[in-house]
C-alpha cells in the first residue's frame, strides 16, 4: 500500500551547513525530488523543533530529515514518528550505557530519563503526491542550551574506555534501522511498530501528567491507540485520547 523505503536508504545529500534540513527537503521536493531521500547538514541555522521551538544546530549533532512520497493519507503517516524513535533508540542503544535509552511520547528519545533526541514530522501535498519530511535531531556530541527540560548527549553517557560515537556513524545506523521498521510498518502496518515502541517507552502504567496548549491533564499512561494517540486514564477510570501535548512523569 505505501511505498517499500529500502531503496532510499542510501540516497543521502550531505550539507555543510544549511537554515533547516526540513526545509531543504520541502525544497527539493518543490524541485520534483519525490524520495526516499535523506537531507543531511553538519550544522543548522534555523532549526526547527515541535511547537513553534527553536532547535540549535551545532557542528557534531546530528541533523537529518528523510523524505518520503506516500500514497496514505497524514493521519497514517504520522507513524512514521514512532518509527524515527525506534530507529534513534536502536542507533544509540550500543553507544551508552546498557538499559539507559528510553522514549517518551510522542517522538523522543531519552537517555537516563534526558532528551537527547526530537522528531518533527511535516507534510504537504506536492504535484507527485502526499510527501512527508521525518525530521530528526540527535545531540550526539554536544547539549544544546535553551530547551525547557532536561538534556543530554551521546557522548555524555558512552561507557568507560568507549570511543563516542561520530553523528556520521550513528545516522549510518539510524538510516538502516527506519528503512527496516519502515518496510516492517509498510507491510505489516502500526502493530508491529506500536508494541516495539511500548516495550522501550519510559511510563507506561505510570501516573502523568499532559500539558496541552489550553489545559493540563493528569492520569495514568494507559498506552498507545492504534493511530499512535496516547491514552490516558482518568480517575473515574475513562480514556482520554491525546493527540499532541507535552507528558511528564508524575
Ligand atoms: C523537537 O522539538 O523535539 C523536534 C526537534 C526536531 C529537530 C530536527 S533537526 C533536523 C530537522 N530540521 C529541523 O529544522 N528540525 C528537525
Amino acid at each position: 500500500m505505501k511505498p517499500n523505503a529500502s531503496g532510499g536508504r542510501d540516497n543521502v545529500r550531505l550539507y555543510d551547513t544549511i537554515d533547516s534540513t526540513n526545509d531543504e527537503a520541502r525544497r527539493l521536493s518543490e524541485g520534483g525530488e519525490t524520495g526516499p531521500l535523506w537531507v543531511r547538514s553538519l550544522e543548522q541555522t534555523k532549526g526547527r523543533g515541535r511547537r513553534g521551538r527553536t532547535w540549535l544546530g551545532e557542528p557534531g549533532n546530528l541533523f537529518t530529515t528523510g523524505l518520503f512520497t506516500l500514497t496514505c493519507g497524514p493521519a497514517e503517516a504520522a507513524n512514521l514518528s514512532f518509527v524515527a524513535a525506534l530507529a534513534v533508540a536502536e542507533a544509540i542503544d550500543p553507544q551508552v550505557t546498557q538499559g539507559a535509552v528510553s522514549l517518551k511520547w510522542p517522538n523522543d528519545v531519552l537517555i537516563e530519563g534526558k532528551k537527547t533526541s526530537g522528531i518533527l514530522l511535516e507534510s504537504w501535498q506536492g504535484q507527485a503526491g502526499f510527501h512527508l519530511a521525518v525530521g530528526i535531531g540527535v545531540n550526539v556530541r554536544t547539549r544544546p542550551d535553551g530547551i525547557d527540560q532536561p538534556i543530554t548527549c551521546v557522548a555524555d553517557h558512552v561507557p568507560l574506555g568507549h570511543l563516542p560515537v561520530s553523528a556520521e556513524i550513528l545516522f549510518e545506523t539510524l538510516r538502516g534501522r527506519f528503512h527496516d521498521w519502515f518496510d516492517i510498518w509498510a507491510q505489516r502496518g502500526f502493530g508491529p511498530i506500536a508494541q516495539a515502541w511500548l516495550a522501550r517507552a519510559s511510563g507506561v502504567g505510570q501516573p502523568i501528567i499532559v500539558r496541552l496548549p489550553h489545559e493540563t491533564l493528569e492520569g495514568r499512561f494507559y498506552g498507545l491507540a492504534p493511530n499512535g494517540t496516547l491514552q490516558l486514564e482518568q480517575a473515574d477510570g475513562t480514556i482520554y485520547e491525546v493527540t499532541a501535548g507535552d507528558v511528564f512523569f508524575g
